[in-house]
Protein backbone atom coordinates (compact mmCIF):
# COMPACT_ATOMS: atom_id res chain seq x y z
CA UNK A 1 0.00 0.00 0.00
CA UNK A 2 0.98 3.47 -0.79
CA UNK A 3 0.64 6.11 1.71
CA UNK A 4 0.13 9.78 0.75
CA UNK A 5 0.50 12.94 3.07
CA UNK A 6 -2.27 14.81 2.63
CA UNK A 7 -3.21 18.32 3.97
CA UNK A 8 -1.75 18.86 7.87
CA UNK A 9 -5.37 18.96 9.36
CA UNK A 10 -5.86 15.24 7.72
CA UNK A 11 -4.08 12.10 8.33
CA UNK A 12 -2.47 10.33 5.46
CA UNK A 13 -4.14 9.42 2.62
CA UNK A 14 -3.42 5.13 2.09
CA UNK A 15 -4.05 3.72 -1.22
CA UNK A 16 -6.23 0.40 -1.09
CA UNK A 17 -7.53 -0.67 -4.28
CA UNK A 18 -8.09 0.45 -8.20
CA UNK A 19 -11.86 1.60 -8.67
CA UNK A 20 -12.38 -1.23 -10.52
CA UNK A 21 -11.72 -3.86 -7.85
CA UNK A 22 -15.18 -3.42 -6.39
CA UNK A 23 -17.83 -3.96 -9.04
CA UNK A 24 -21.20 -1.90 -8.38
CA UNK A 25 -22.99 -3.31 -5.28
CA UNK A 26 -20.03 -4.62 -3.23
CA UNK A 27 -18.43 -4.06 -0.62
CA UNK A 28 -14.67 -5.01 0.59
CA UNK A 29 -12.30 -4.45 3.67
CA UNK A 30 -9.06 -3.05 3.72
CA UNK A 31 -6.84 -2.59 6.93
CA UNK A 32 -5.30 0.47 7.22
CA UNK A 33 -3.00 1.15 10.12
CA UNK A 34 -3.88 -1.67 11.92
CA UNK A 35 -7.85 -1.04 11.39
CA UNK A 36 -10.48 -2.32 9.19
CA UNK A 37 -11.95 -0.02 6.47
CA UNK A 38 -14.98 -1.02 4.86
CA UNK A 39 -15.64 0.45 1.17
CA UNK A 40 -19.00 0.22 -0.54
CA UNK A 41 -19.74 1.05 -4.18
CA UNK A 42 -23.30 2.00 -5.01
CA UNK A 43 -24.39 3.70 -8.17
CA UNK A 44 -20.64 4.08 -9.25
CA UNK A 45 -19.98 5.63 -6.38
CA UNK A 46 -17.86 4.94 -3.40
CA UNK A 47 -18.35 4.79 0.07
CA UNK A 48 -16.04 4.24 3.22
CA UNK A 49 -16.70 3.70 6.99
CA UNK A 50 -14.83 2.34 9.59
CA UNK A 51 -15.19 -1.65 9.03
CA UNK A 52 -16.59 -2.33 12.88
CA UNK A 53 -20.18 -2.60 13.37
CA UNK A 54 -21.24 0.49 16.30
CA UNK A 55 -23.19 -1.67 17.81
CA UNK A 56 -20.48 -4.43 19.47
CA UNK A 57 -17.75 -4.30 16.82
CA UNK A 58 -18.58 -7.09 14.53
CA UNK A 59 -16.80 -7.08 11.08
CA UNK A 60 -19.47 -5.09 8.63
CA UNK A 61 -17.82 -6.50 5.75
CA UNK A 62 -19.23 -10.27 6.94
CA UNK A 63 -23.47 -8.72 7.07
CA UNK A 64 -25.16 -8.48 3.69
CA UNK A 65 -25.34 -5.62 1.16
CA UNK A 66 -28.99 -5.38 -0.16
CA UNK A 67 -29.17 -2.50 -2.22
CA UNK A 68 -28.29 0.32 -0.19
CA UNK A 69 -29.55 -1.02 2.92
CA UNK A 70 -26.10 -2.89 5.15
CA UNK A 71 -27.00 -5.40 7.64
CA UNK A 72 -24.84 -6.41 10.55
CA UNK A 73 -24.09 -10.34 10.90
CA UNK A 74 -24.02 -10.11 14.16
CA UNK A 75 -27.34 -8.71 15.82
CA UNK A 76 -28.85 -7.62 12.16
CA UNK A 77 -28.52 -3.99 12.76
CA UNK A 78 -29.17 -2.01 9.75
CA UNK A 79 -27.27 0.97 7.86
CA UNK A 80 -27.77 3.45 4.91
CA UNK A 81 -24.80 2.30 2.88
CA UNK A 82 -24.68 5.88 0.84
CA UNK A 83 -24.58 7.86 4.43
CA UNK A 84 -24.12 5.55 7.27
CA UNK A 85 -27.38 6.34 8.65
CA UNK A 86 -28.78 3.92 11.26
CA UNK A 87 -31.96 2.83 9.92
CA UNK A 88 -32.74 0.08 12.35
CA UNK A 89 -32.15 1.90 14.86
CA UNK A 90 -32.06 5.09 14.20
CA UNK A 91 -30.43 6.41 16.89
CA UNK A 92 -26.75 4.51 15.49
CA UNK A 93 -24.61 5.82 12.52
CA UNK A 94 -21.28 4.78 10.79
CA UNK A 95 -18.24 6.26 10.84
CA UNK A 96 -17.78 8.17 7.87
CA UNK A 97 -14.31 8.04 6.08
CA UNK A 98 -12.34 10.30 3.95
CA UNK A 99 -11.74 9.17 0.56
CA UNK A 100 -9.92 10.29 -2.55
CA UNK A 101 -10.04 8.67 -6.40
CA UNK A 102 -6.90 9.40 -8.36
CA UNK A 103 -6.05 8.01 -11.31
CA UNK A 104 -8.22 5.46 -10.54
CA UNK A 105 -6.82 4.58 -7.56
CA UNK A 106 -8.58 4.99 -4.18
CA UNK A 107 -7.29 6.35 -1.28
CA UNK A 108 -9.22 6.35 2.35
CA UNK A 109 -7.84 8.01 5.52
CA UNK A 110 -7.02 5.96 8.23
CA UNK A 111 -8.09 5.50 11.54
CA UNK A 112 -5.57 5.46 13.60
CA UNK A 113 -2.85 7.77 12.21
S1 LIG B 1 -22.25 -6.01 16.40
FE1 LIG B 1 -23.35 -5.34 14.66
S2 LIG B 1 -25.41 -5.47 15.26
FE2 LIG B 1 -24.32 -6.11 17.03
Amino acid sequence: METVTGPSHRPPLVEVCRVEDIWDGEMASFRVHDFAILLVRLGGQFHAYDGRCPHQGAALVEGELSGAVLTCHAHHWQFDAVTGAGINPRKSCLKRLHLEIVEGKIRIEGLGG
